[in-house]
C-alpha cells in the first residue's frame, strides 16, 4: 500500500492517507525553538532542551487517533446544532474528500477537504524567532452560503516534561492560564508554571476576533471528562466558558466567529504559540506575524535558507529514488541529526535520559558541515570542550547547560570511557579541516571537561592538542593482544564485556584516525610529527591482522581471556559487520582478506531489507555480554538490520571498486525504494530510521526509530564522496566515482571553498571505477585532484571513466 508520493519539484513528500501505519513526523524550528510535528497537525514544542522546557504535551504511546498537542477544530453551525470537525482528521476521524499532508522542508502543510469546507494550514517556525506560526486558510468549496467557526487548540505541558508524566498533584497545582486582552482587543493566552512566572511564558494568541476561549482540559471535553477530543462537548455550546485555569491539564482554545463564508470565500487566521520572558518582551514578535504578509515574507525567508542550504550540493543520476534522498531529503535529514542528536523524536522522546551524543554528533556534523559549516563548527567546538584532559570524552551532554555525563558506563566501575566516543572527534575534525580549509582552527585553545570546576580553571589544549590526547588515550589503553579496550562499549552500545575486552572496531577506528592525522601533518609540512604516527598505525595494523583474521572474516571482540566473539568458533555472534567494513576503510586488511571479509558480509549478513548488524542472533539473556542479548534474535543490536553500519559496507564496497554492490547496498535502505509498499516497513519513506527488523524475526521488514541516526549522515558521506565520488580533500576536490556499470553520465553542482563546480562525469564503456580524463574549464588535469580556487566563479570539471 502507498500513502503518498515524492513531490521533488517542491521538495516535499505529500501524504495522501492520513492512516499510515505509525505517526510520520517533520521538523520544524530548531532546537533552540521548534519541534515535531506530525502528519495530523499534532506537535511537540519546546525551546533550547525537551526535556527542560517543553510546551506542549504529546504522549506518542497513545494511540494514534488520539489528540496530541494540538489541533484545530472547524465547526459548522447546522441550524440547530453544529457539526464539528478537524480539518486534521485526527482526532475526529470525520470521512474526508481530501486529505493531503506536504511534508517540506521545515514546515508542514495540512490541506483537506471536509464537507464543502477546504482548509489548508501552514505550520513552521519563522528563522530566529521563537513561536510556532499556524497559518489557516480556510475557503468555502461548495456551492452554498456556509456559517463557520475557527477553533485551534493547545494542550500544556509542565516545562519539565517529565514531572508532568510523573507527578499528577504538584504539577497541575503549579500550572496556570491568565487571560489578557491586548490594546489591540485580541486575546493572548499567558501560561506559566508559577515558579516561572517572571522568567517565562507561553502564550497562545491569533489574528482574529476571539469570541470566547476556554484554558482548562476538564471543562473543554466536558462531563468530568468523560467528553472526548473526538467531540468536546464545550464546542456544542455557542460559547466557550471563558474560565481562566488556576491548575489542572492547561490548554488555549481560541473560539473565532468567521460568520457566513459565501461560495468560493476564504478566511485568513493565524495563531501564533511561543515562548517569551513575559507579553511585553514578545509584543513585537506577536505583531509581526499578526500580519499575513510578515508570514508570507517568513515563510519565503525559509524557502531561501533550504535553496542556499541544498545548493551545497545537487545530483542528476539516472535513478530517480537516488535523486530524490541525495538531493532533498537525506541532506534535510543530516541538518535534523545536526540539530536534534538523538535526543526528540518519536522514538527518542527528549525526556532527559540522553541530550546530545559524543560519538553521534562528532558523526552527524561529518554530514552537515558542506552546508552549514558555521553550525557544524559551533557543534565541534562543544564536542571538544566535553573531551577530559586524559583524552578520552564524556559521553553525552546538554546543549543548553554543556553539562555532561559519562553515559551508561557510570553503572560499570573500572569502565569509565567509552572505546570509542574520543576518536571520531578526530575524524570530525579533519572533515571538518578538509571541507573548509581553515587551519587555524587547530591552534583554537578550548578547555577540557573537569566536572564541578569552573571553565575559567579547566585545563586547556589547542583543538590539535585534543586530537593528539584521544589518540594517545587509545594507544595507552590496550588489552592482552595490543588492541585497544572495549572499555564500557564502543560503537555498538549494547555489547558491554566485563573487564579488559578488547574491540576490533575501536583498533579499526583507531587506525583510520591515526591515518587522518598522518594526512593532516604531511599537509601541514609537520613531517616530525608523521614518524611516530606511522609507526603506530603500523603496529595495530599487525596487531590485527596477526590476531583478529578469523579465516574468513575479522573477529569483532576479544574477552578479557582472549575468547574471541564474532568468530566461527561462537555459536551466537559469529560474525559483525563493523569489524570487516571498517578493516576496509581504516586501510588495515590486505586487498585479499578485504575482498573476503566483504564477501563473507555479503553472504552471511545481507538481507533484501540491508545488512545485518551480526548473526546468528543470541536466544536468551546473558549478563556477561551485555545488552545485545536483551533483544530476541533479529532485533536491533542483536542481528537485527541497524541501518548506521550499511553505509560503511557501501564505503568499503567503493574502496574495492565493486560499484554495482555499493549501489545495490545503498537501494535496498533507500526509504524512498519503499514508498508503494510500505506496510510492513510501516516508517517515513522520506527519512532513514535507524533499524530494520532482521530475518531472525518473524517481522523481518519493520523498520523503527525514524530521523535521529547517524544513518543520515554516513549514507549521505557514502553517496555523494563515494558513489558520486566528489570527496574534498585538503587539497581539492578529489573526482574518484564508483557508480553502478549501467550508469551512462551524471552531474554534480557542488559548492567548495567559495567555488562552484560542475561535475559531468561519462561512463562510455560501462565500468563502477577508475578515472580516464579530467577536464577543468577546458583544460587537461593531471591526476583527479580539481584544485581549490580563489576566485568564487562557476567551474566545468568533466570526467571521463573506463577501467
Ligand atoms: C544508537 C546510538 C549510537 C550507537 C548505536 C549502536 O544509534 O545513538 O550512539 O552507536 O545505537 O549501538
Amino acid at each position: 500500500m502507498r500513502y503518498g508520493t515524492f513531490d521533488d519539484e517542491h521538495r516535499e513528500y505529500v501524504i495522501t492517507n492520513p492512516k499510515t501505519p505509525v505517526k510520520w513526523i517533520n521538523y520544524i524550528g530548531t532546537l533552540e525553538f521548534g519541534g515535531i510535528v506530525d502528519h495530523t497537525g499534532g506537535g511537540i514544542v519546546c525551546k533550547g532542551d525537551p526535556a527542560l522546557n517543553r510546551i506542549t504535551k504529546y504522549i506518542p504511546q497513545n494511540p494514534a487517533s488520539d489528540f496530541k498537542g494540538e489541533t484545530l477544530y472547524l465547526r459548522l453551525h447546522n441550524h440547530p446544532g453544529y457539526k464539528v470537525f478537524s480539518p486534521f482528521f485526527v482526532p475526529t476521524l470525520d470521512a474526508y474528500d481530501k486529505y493531503e499532508c506536504h511534508v517540506g522542508l521545515s514546515y508542514q502543510r495540512i490541506v483537506s477537504e471536509f464537507y464543502g469546507i477546504r482548509t489548508q494550514v501552514t505550520i513552521f517556525v519563522p528563522l530566529g524567532a521563537h513561536v510556532v506560526v499556524r497559518d489557516i486558510q480556510i475557503t468555502n468549496i461548495s456551492p452554498v452560503p456556509k456559517m463557520l467557526d475557527v477553533i485551534p487548540v493547545v494542550e500544556y505541558s509542565h516545562f519539565d516534561a517529565l514531572k508532568q508524566l510523573t507527578n499528577a498533584d504538584w504539577v497541575p497545582q503549579t500550572m496556570t492560564v491568565d487571560a489578557v486582552s491586548d490594546r489591540f482587543g485580541h486575546v493572548i493566552h499567558r501560561q506559566y508554571a508559577f515558579m516561572k512566572k517572571n522568567t517565562a511564558i507561553n502564550y497562545f494568541t491569533s489574528n482574529y476576533t476571539v469570541d470566547s476561549w476556554e484554558t482548562d482540559r476538564k471543562l473543554f471535553l466536558g462531563d468530568n471528562e468523560y467528553g472526548t477530543w473526538k467531540d468536546p462537548q464545550a464546542l456544542h455550546k455557542v460559547r466557550l466558558s471563558n474560565h481562566q485555569a488556576r491548575r489542572g491539564d492547561n490548554i488555549s482554545a481560541l473560539l473565532h466567529c468567521l460568520g457566513t463564508l459565501q461560495p468560493g470565500e476564504t478566511r485568513r487566521i493565524v495563531t501564533q504559540l511561543g515562548q517569551a520572558q513575559n507579553i511585553d518582551a514578545a509584543l513585537d514578535s506577536i505583531m509581526r506575524f499578526r500580519n499575513p504578509s510578515n508570514v508570507d515574507q517568513a515563510f519565503d525567508a525559509l524557502h531561501s535558507f533550504w535553496d542556499g542550504y541544498l545548493a551545497t550540493l545537487q545530483a542528476q543520476t539516472p535513478d530517480a529514488a537516488f535523486n530524490s534522498m541525495v538531493n532533498v531529503h537525506n541532506p534535510r535529514q543530516c541538518h535534523t541529526t545536526v540539530n536534534w542528536s538523538r535526543d526528540l523524536s518519536l522514538y527518542q522522546l527528549g525526556f532527559g535520559g540522553r541530550g546530545m551524543g559524543f560519538r553521534d554528533s562528532s558523526q552527524d556534523i561529518m554530514g552537515a558541515m558542506a552546508h552549514m559549516p558555521d553550525v557544524c563548527l559551533a557543534l565541534l567546538q562543544k564536542l571538544l570542550s566535553v573531551q577530559k584532559a586524559d583524552g578520552s570524552a564524556m559521553h553525552q551532554f546538554y546543549a543548553s547547560t554543556m553539562e555532561a555525563n559519562e553515559g551508561d558506563s557510570r553503572e560499570k566501575p573500572g569502565h569509565r570511557f567509552y572505546g570509542d566516543d574520543h576518536l571520531w572527534v578526530v575524524l570530525a575534525v579533519c572533515a571538518y579541516l578538509k571541507e573548509t580549509g581553515t587551519f587555524d582552527l587547530l591552534d583554537q585553545e578550548i578547555p577540557y571537561y573537569e566536572k564541578g570546576v569552573p571553565l575559567d580553571q579547566r585545563p586547556r589544549g589547542t583543538v590539535l592538542d585534543h586530537l593528539e590526547r584521544a589518540l594517545a588515550f587509545t594507544k595507552a589503553q590496550r588489552g592482552r593482544h595490543g588492541l585497544p579496550l572495549l572499555g564500557f562499549a564502543d560503537w555498538n552500545d549494547t555489547v558491554n564485556l566485563p573487564g579488559k575486552a578488547e574491540s576490533l572496531f575501536v583498533a579499526n577506528q583507531y587506525a583510520l584516525a591515526l591515518r587522518e592525522i598522518i594526512a593532516l601533518m604531511e599537509h601541514l609540512g609537520r613531517n616530525d610529527r608523521c614518524a611516530q604516527y606511522q609507526a603506530d598505525y603500523e603496529e595495530m595494523r599487525e596487531a590485527i591482522n596477526i590476531h583478529a583474521w578469523d579465516g574468513d572474516w575479522y573477529v569483532r571482540y576479544f574477552e578479557e581471556d582472549g575468547t574471541p566473539l564474532g568468530s566461527s568458533t561462537n555459536e551466537h555472534g559469529k560474525i559483525y559487520v563493523n569489524s570487516q567494513s571498517w578493516a576496509v576503510l581504516s586501510g588495515v586488511a590486505p586487498e585479499e582478506r578485504a575482498h573476503k571479509a566483504m564477501d563473507s558480509v555479503q553472504r552471511l549478513l545481507n538481507t533484501r531489507f540491508g545488512i545485518k548488524l551480526s548473526w546468528p542472533g543470541f536466544h536468551s539473556f546473558d549478563p556477561s555480554k551485555g545488552g545485545i542479548t536483551t533483544y530476541p534474535p533479529g532485533a536491533k543490536e542483536n542481528g537485527g538490520v541497524f541501518l548506521h553500519t550499511n553505509p560503511w559496507c557501501m564505503i568499503a564496497e567503493t574502496m574495492l571498486g565493486r560499484g554495482d554492490q555499493a549501489f545495490q547496498y545503498y537501494q535496498q535502505i533507500n526509504p524512498a525504494t519503499r514508498n508503494d509498499a510500505i506496510d510492513q516497513y510501516e516508517c517515513e519513506p522520506y527519512s532513514y530510521p535507524q533499524n530494520i527488523l532482521g530475518n531472525e524475526h518473524p517481522q523481518f521488514g519493520l523498520a523503527r526509530n525514524s530521523w535521529l541516526s547517524g544513518t543520515a549522515s554516513w549514507t549521505y558521506q557514502a553517496a555523494t564522496q563515494y558513489i558520486l565520488g566528489v570527496r574534498p580533500t585538503y587539497k581539492g576536490l578529489l573526482i574518484d566515482p564508483c557508480i553502478p556499470r549501467a550508469w551512462k553520465d551524471y552531474t554534480v553542482r557542488r559548492q567548495f571553498r567559495g567555488c562552484q563546480y560542475v561535475v559531468t562525469v561519462h561512463n562510455p564503456k560501462g565500468v563502477c571505477k577508475g578515472v580516464r580524463t579530467v577536464v577543468v574549464d577546458g583544460a587537461a588535469l593531471e591526476g583527479n585532484v580539481v584544485p581549490v580556487f580563489q576566485d568564487g566563479a562557476t567551474h566545468t570539471v568533466e570526467v571521463t571513466l573506463e577501467a
